[in-house]
């Protein structure tokens, strides 16, 4: 079923493993990620950036996409569509107007004061609707679409405590060194103030920038209460690598599915092995 993302996220935590929210751009996409949940018997975020719901159509478009297509399969896990990195209220409301079930209100570029009042906004229409939010502290580095950093700034901790008490929202992003993209060597994650995040607020936490993260920090991060991890380039990068060997090796060839086919084919075992390592497999 379609659902939002608080129960999933509040049984993860509690039994200490992470949702994986997968981005997705087109239909290869929400198909790739659907399958490998329901294979994996895992609860699963299904993650739309405003850059890939314009291509897309539209947040109404994506929803009816992602319906269907479960409609189709006979989907059984608890799926999440989410907004992620909503770049002001008027576009969560847009989203939430569409059917998403959770949104992220990413003013983390704001002043804190302002953080609080666009968050604490977006939370009271969201709860109305029964949709989730995710909110963000600090600044991921790198760049994913129209979310483009000037460099890493961990987030606080006395500001975290403070956005979650007066917000209500239902999980925090806060940023501590991760990056959207590929990393240069090793990430270099602050453990220490996640750790201390986790437990003076009690939220589930969440990991962006997912790609090229080590297990062993994963599971760090997973014993610090991330309950949610973002994964976005790892799909593209080996999505577009099975275009190229497939198009380079048939140089004839035009039908787009079959190199789209093949491609789906590796989104999906990308989800299924981040699944296993975020330990979201059986547990729906
Ligand atoms: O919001 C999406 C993510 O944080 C994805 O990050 O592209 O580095 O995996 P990534
Ligand atoms: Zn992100």
């Amino acid at each position: 079923p379609l659902v939002s993302m608080k129960e999933m996220l509040i049984k993860a935590k509690e039994n200490s493993y992470a949702v994986g929210q997968f981005n997705i751009n087109n239909l290869e996409y929400v198909q790739a990620i659907l399958q490998a949940a329901e294979e994996e018997k895992s609860p699963v975020i299904l993650g739309v950036s405003e850059g890939a719901a314009r291509y897309m159509g539209g947040f109404k478009v994506a929803v009816a996409m992602v319906k269907s297509l479960m409609e189709s399969y006979g989907t059984t896990v608890p799926v999440a569509i989410h907004l992620d990195h909503g770049s002001s209220f008027e576009a969560c409301a847009k989203a939430i107007h569409a059917g998403f079930t959770s949104v992220m209100i990413d003013a983390s570029h704001d002043p804190f004061e302002e953080n609080v009042a666009t968050t604490s906004k977006v939370v009271e229409l969201a709860h109305f609707h029964g949709v989730s939010v995710e909110a963000e502290l600090g600044t991921v580095g790198g760049e994913e679409d129209d979310v483009v950093a000037d460099g890493v700034i961990y987030a606080d901790p006395a500001e975290c405590k403070e956005l979650v008490e007066r917000t209500g929202i239902d999980c925090l992003a806060p940023a501590l060194g991760s990056v959207h993209g590929t990393y240069k060597g090793e990430p270099n994650l602050g453990f220490k103030e996640m750790e201390q995040i986790g437990a003076e607020t009690g939220m589930p936490l969440v990991l962006h920038g997912g790609t090229g993260i080590p297990v062993k920090d994963i599971q760090k991060a997973i014993s610090y209460g991330t309950a949610k991890i973002n994964v976005n380039t790892e799909n593209q990068i080996q999505q577009s690598k099975v275009v190229r060997e497939v198009l380079n090796e048939n140089p004839d060839m035009i039908d787009p599915r079959k190199y789209l086919g093949p491609s789906r084919d590796a989104i999906k075992e990308t989800v299924i092995e981040k699944m296993r390592e975020f330990g979201s497999s059986g547990q729906a």
